[in-house]
């Protein structure tokens, strides 16, 4: 995990590498969030017998928050492949970073869902506020959030407005700059990921 981080951090990375980067630590830490989902007790034949095992038993929402967060949906959807997808669109202003809503696209009823609000960048924490909110008003209960680097004004604003939600992240950096920005961090995770810096 931390050796993935060290790389997606790095100036001199390019896209292609670091959407790989990202991939390998939403896996591991979507392994980690979704370790208490709930499951049921199977038996499958092997080529040798009857084996006891478990499969994932209960509805599962993973909510990318755009763009970012698309860089982290394949690999929770390679641990989860029946998982439903809701989409928020948010983008925070360049020079107030107060982020607002574009777009919302959200399965119905998530009342007894397992919800993933997936968001790899967690600064001032007003973006994942904001989609909490909305995954909230749409009747959200069991939520959970997974980003790759975060800022402790990130992490105190979620826990304020939204303290019943988990976050999973691997890092917790110093703290923002004047624009914003997470430092160290690793610059805006969106245009790395797509080159359009
Ligand atoms: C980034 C990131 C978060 C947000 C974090 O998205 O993916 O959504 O900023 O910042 P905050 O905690 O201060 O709200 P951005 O708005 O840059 O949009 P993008 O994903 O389309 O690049
Ligand atoms: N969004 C990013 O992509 N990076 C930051 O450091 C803060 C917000």
């Amino acid at each position: 995990m931390h050796d993935a981080l060290a790389i997606l951090r790095a100036t001199d990375t390019p896209p292609e590498l670091f959407r790989r980067m990202a991939v390998r630590i939403s896996l591991l830490l979507a392994a980690e969030a979704t370790r208490d989902l709930p499951a049921a007790a199977v038996t499958v034949s092997t080529p040798l017998g009857p084996a006891a095992g478990t499969r994932v038993n209960g509805d599962v929402v993973v909510v990318p928050v755009l763009r970012a967060g698309l860089g982290m949906l394949d690999a929770i959807l390679e641990l989860i492949p029946t998982a439903r997808v809701g989409h928020i669109g948010l983008q925070r202003d360049e020079l107030t970073a107060v982020a607002s809503r574009y777009y919302s696209k959200l399965p119905q009823d998530m009342s007894s869902s397992f919800v993933l609000m997936i968001d790899p960048m967690l600064a001032t924490g007003g973006s994942a506020v904001a989609a909490l909110d909305m995954l909230r008003e749409a009747g959200a209960r069991d939520v959970r959030m997974i980003c790759i680097v975060s800022a402790p004004e990130g992490i105190a604003l979620v826990e304020r407005q939204h303290p019943d939600v988990h976050i999973y992240t691997p890092v917790i950096d110093d703290g923002l700059n004047d624009h914003k920005f997470i430092v160290p961090g690793l610059g805006d995770f969106g245009d790395r990921l797509y080159g359009t810096h």
